[in-house]
């Protein structure tokens, strides 16, 4: 297969974590006779220092032009907020690109891996059944593209985001979801706030439509405040969880920390069409970056997830994820999941950013591919 990836690797750990997914890409692509063109491009602050914008054209130009984009992470410290720099960076040079590429679903698979439990947060009683869910996240509609404005009335200064929902918003994501649900354990989880917003009593009735399409899949409703509640005390009843745009922040970003590391998650924003563009949602931690410390699982799963959804290479997907798991399992560490004192019958070293790849790559060349 011949593709074309626009890679935008972006600040802070982006770079070191991004050069280490393209070894392992470079890796599967030569395993499986595979050529992947990898084209870079600057976003964030680091395209800021260039041409003083945080997504120039010519990124734009180059995603266009490609099969998918990795994208790595944007933003600076927060000490340094307050520079042009960094000022709304991450709506920027995110925000702008879904609206660009009209991304209207956001994936984000948590799983929490047996040899990584006692990271989570979560007790061992709570996760022994397993946790294996994807947040599926509306992404252009709802107050975060709705009209925003801060105005004086009565000499009392307000303001207002105007949450907006078309049918057709609503039902293009949850064809996702259901789609995705037939994939896996075929339950599908629609949140909401039905008891008061208008917005979310048409996302009910729509997803209630949608569904009959689907009849294999078992579809339930929970509203928000009870779903954050539930993906803490019993996350395992959950597969495909179906939610807006603002909900999906919250929500996904509650599921991010139940394995213990924001370094281990990869997602997806995709269109209707298919494209898509991967990053690991953990943001660009300026204070770890350039020390070899973190952790590039998040990147190279996002890899995984990109020749998986993108280009339909669910072998050489799978193939990423087990050499990840069988590293895993040897006992390698990052710094954010090396807990000795928890692991007590396992033998775990500490490495960095790039012995971890190595350990991966390794593990790349030599490992079966048995399916999941
Ligand atoms: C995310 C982020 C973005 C969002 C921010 C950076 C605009 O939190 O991808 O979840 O709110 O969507
Ligand atoms: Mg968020």
């Amino acid at each position: 297969m011949k593709k074309n990836i626009a890679v935008l690797a972006g600040d802070g750990i982006g770079p070191e974590v991004m050069s280490q997914a393209l070894l392992v890409l470079d890796a599967v692509a030569k395993q499986f006779g595979h050529q992947f063109t990898i084209s870079e491009g600057l976003v964030g602050g680091a395209a800021y220092d260039k041409g003083g914008t945080h997504l120039p054209d010519e990124t734009k130009a180059l995603c266009q032009s490609s099969d998918a984009i990795l994208f790595g992470s944007v933003g600076g410290p927060v000490a340094q907020q307050h520079l042009d720099k960094w000022k709304n960076c991450e709506a920027n040079s995110i925000l702008s690109l879904r609206k660009l590429f009209s991304f209207n679903a956001n994936l984000r698979p948590v799983r929490i891996l047996p040899e990584l439990q006692a990271l989570s947060p979560l007790k061992a009683e709570i996760i022994q059944k397993g946790v294996d869910l994807v947040i599926v996240r509306e992404l252009l509609g709802d107050c975060y593209f709705g009209e925003h404005k801060q105005f004086i009335e009565g000499g009392m200064r307000q303001a207002s985001d105007l949450s907006l929902y078309t049918e057709e918003q609503i039902a293009n994501v949850a064809h996702t979801a259901f789609r995705l649900a037939k994939m896996r354990r075929k339950k599908v989880t629609s949140v909401d706030k039905a008891n008061v917003l208008a917005a979310s009593k048409l996302w009910r009735t729509v997803v209630k439509e949608i569904a009959q399409e689907y009849p294999d899949i078992q579809t339930e409703n929970l509203l928000v405040d009870n779903c954050a509640m539930q993906l803490v005390i019993n996350p395992s009843q959950f597969d495909v969880v179906l939610t807006t745009n603002m909900f999906g922040d919250i929500l996904s970003d509650v599921a991010a920390v139940l394995p213990g590391s924001l370094g281990l998650l990869a997602s997806a924003s995709l269109n209707s069409s298919g494209f898509g563009l991967y990053e690991p949602p953990g943001g660009s931690a300026p204070d770890i970056a350039g020390k070899d410390i973190a952790n590039p699982i998040a990147q190279i799963n996002s890899v995984a997830l990109l020749l998986r959804l993108s280009f339909g290479l669910e072998t050489e997907a799978l193939s990423i994820e087990q050499a990840v798991e069988s590293t895993l399992k040897d006992g390698f560490r990052t710094k954010d999941i090396y807990r000795p004192e928890a692991a007590k019958d396992t033998n775990l070293s500490l490495v960095g950013t790039q012995q971890m790849t190595n350990q991966i790559l390794k593990h790349l060349s030599g490992v079966e591919h048995h399916v999941r």
